[in-house]
């Protein structure tokens, strides 16, 4: 694999080999800390980012390699004008990979044309980010052992959160998942995601209500209303709060639940839910730390020089 766009650009062999890597990664980090000595990752993020860019840089540092980089469009020459093209170009002159975040959809499928080095799409707008659920994905299989027979349940912003998108194109590749769509009108999943889920002969039902299906679930993937991609601050405001998860809703849900959210939270999970052993996102955040070491070495060519 030269890039990452898509997570549907790996196989399930693929995503089954990284997550047994991270897992061996997570059992004996000692045997990892040298490999990528004299590697340098870039992290071109032109959009905010706590987890995947620190997450990214911290898997680097953990490996033996170096980091560079910048963390917003201001601080580049895309300030100057420069076009994204010529931006990657350039980097490929100074880095072995590169991990790139950008506000437009596609772009970077357009960076990665010019990309002489492998590049990672950490978030394009509403669209995708495939190392984002390949964190999801650790998490599941860490917290439930499988990746088969489950019902999970996606909350809050399923039109604009690209991080749903992603798990769904995964998940719905494994048998008998069944997706339950939890949104308000004007949030729910877009009719292009729909159609995948039909052509795949995914399993899929739409609610609006959380109470009444959370009782169901095996996962619950929790979700910020994404504000940044509204037309307006008053649709975001009048819908930034629809669901709030809390210890009396939690009360509902199966003993066996596992919280996900890719975080950042802004009110959809209150704080008291964090206590409750169900609630996996904070093991979710060190996941995508383990499984981003993974995908490093792999797209690096150095997967197999431990523990082979
Ligand atoms: C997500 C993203 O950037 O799409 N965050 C992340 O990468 N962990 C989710 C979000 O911003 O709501």
């Amino acid at each position: 694999m030269k890039n990452l766009i898509s997570i549907t650009d790996l196989t399930r062999e693929d995503i089954y080999k990284l997550v047994e890597l991270a897992e061996d990664i997570i059992a004996h980090p000692k045997d990892y800390q040298e490999i990528c000595h004299g590697k340098k990752l870039a992290t071109l993020f032109f959009e905010p980012s706590t987890r995947t860019r620190l997450s990214f840089e911290a898997a680097m540092l953990e490996l033996g390699g170096s980091v560079l980089g910048f963390s917003e469009a201001a601080s580049s020459s895309a300030a100057k004008g420069e076009s994204v093209s010529d931006t990657i170009r350039t980097v490929g002159c100074y880095a072995d990979i590169i991990a790139m975040r950008h506000p437009k959809e596609g772009a970077p499928v357009a960076a990665a044309v010019k990309s002489t080095v492998p590049l990672i799409n950490a978030g394009d707008g509403g669209h995708f980010h495939p190392t984002q659920t390949l964190t999801d994905l650790l998490t599941i299989y860490r917290e439930k052992g499988r990746f088969r027979d489950l019902t999970i349940g996606l909350c809050g912003d399923l039109k604009f959160g690209r991080t749903v998108h992603s798990l769904i194109e995964a998940m719905m590749r494994y048998e008998n998942v069944n997706f339950v769509l939890i949104a308000p009108e004007e949030l729910r999943l877009p009719d292009y995601m729909k159609e995948k889920m039909k052509q795949a002969n995914a399993s899929f039902r739409e609610t609006r209500r959380l109470e009444d299906v959370i009782a169901d679930l095996d996962i619950l993937y929790m979700t910020r209303v994404q504000r940044e991609r509204f037309f307006n601050e008053e649709d975001y405001i009048r819908l930034k709060d629809t669901y709030i998860l809390d210890a009396e809703k939690m009360r509902l849900a199966r003993e066996d639940l596992a919280v996900l959210h890719p975080l950042p939270r802004v009110n959809e999970i209150a704080v008291e839910v964090d206590d409750d052993p169900r609630a996996a996102y904070f093991r979710q955040v060190k996941n995508g730390k383990y499984i981003r070491m993974a995908l490093l070495l792999t797209m690096l060519g150095l997967s197999k020089e431990v523990r082979a």
